[in-house]
């Protein structure tokens, strides 16, 4: 078990707060050599939006258009969290594939915001998937995964946690500043942007979307076959298998509107001012349905 002070667990890098056991400085760093190719399948998100459940998704799509059965691929493959021996040399969660050597395409992941990614990325025009959801929830789900994840802090309680998110004072910044920035790539050709909401609703059409986007051509069967495979309680159900001890941890609830069973009116008031004051009449916040 994890022995740091509570507060030892994050630090500032850039202004912006990171846990320091998964990304410590010397990666961050390291990032600006990561070389990207123009056929990586990079997926963004900021932290709580439903990464793992598009990892999961994406896994799938790349596995299935290559005629395999089953993703070799095992964790969220985040660049943050890449030490610089392993950038060059090796991926850590599976320790005979380099960064560098892995066969295309490489699914790349980060909850870096775009000015953070290394150069190469646009310089190779790399297709980027983003996922962002309701603001509320996404709080709410953080405020669950800071408490049992060793390498965040424990929230003192969920008053103190909502006010820190509202700042920016959380692992990866502010949720409102992740959004601005992708505001302005809405268009871009090489983004495609989607919510944790709509997938819920519509997760065939979105296994549909994101393959077409990247450029595989799937069968409808196989679309249907990974959107059934890909729902929270057949995740929930394999966790074990794809996230070991942490399964529980990552696959959680995975529902619309927890928040309101956290958020006390005021709370819920100050998020929609604030989402207003920042966000007011952006296409994100149209997607959004705010
Ligand atoms: P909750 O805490 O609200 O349950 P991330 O992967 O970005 O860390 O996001 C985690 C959130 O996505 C958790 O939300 C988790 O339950 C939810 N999630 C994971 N897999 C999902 C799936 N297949 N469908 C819906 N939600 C999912």
């Amino acid at each position: 078990a994890l022995t740091m002070k509570e507060e030892d667990k994050l630090y500032r890098y850039n202004g912006v707060l990171y846990p320091i056991i998964m990304s410590p400085p010397e990666n961050l760093k390291a990032l600006e050599g990561l070389e990207a190719r123009s056929d990586d399948v990079m997926l963004v998100a900021y932290p709580k939006c439903g990464f793992n459940w598009m990892v999961a998704v994406l896994q799938k799509i790349i596995a299935a258009s290559a005629g395999l059965e089953k993703s070799d691929s095992k964790i969220a493959p985040l660049i943050e969290f890449y030490s610089p021996e392993v950038q060059k040399v090796r991926v850590f969660y599976q320790r005979r594939t380099t960064i560098s050597n892995a066969p295309s395409p490489r699914l790349i992941g980060t909850h870096l915001p775009p000015k953070d990614f290394p150069a190469s990325f646009s310089a190779k025009k790399t297709k980027m998937l983003v996922v962002f959801r309701n603001p509320k929830d996404t709080a709410v789900s953080y405020f669950h995964f800071t408490n049992k994840n060793p390498v965040l802090p424990t929230a003192k309680s969920w008053d103190a946690f909502y006010s820190d998110f509202m700042s920016g004072e959380v692992a990866w910044g502010s949720y409102f500043d992740h959004a601005l920035a992708w505001e302005k790539r809405m268009d871009d050709p090489d983004v495609l942007i989607l919510t944790y909401e709509y997938l819920k609703e519509n997760l065939q059409d979105g296994v549909r979307q994101v393959s077409k986007f990247f450029g595989f051509k799937l069968t409808e069967e196989q679309v249907k076959a990974i959107s059934e495979a890909s729902t929270f309680n057949a995740m929930k159900e394999s966790s074990k298998d794809s996230h070991g001890q942490m399964g529980n941890v990552f696959f959680r609830k995975g529902e619309v509107g927890d928040w309101k069973n956290h958020f006390s009116e005021a709370q819920s008031k100050q998020m929609d001012a604030e989402f207003e004051k920042r966000l007011a009449g952006t296409k994100i916040a149209a997607l959004l349905k705010y």
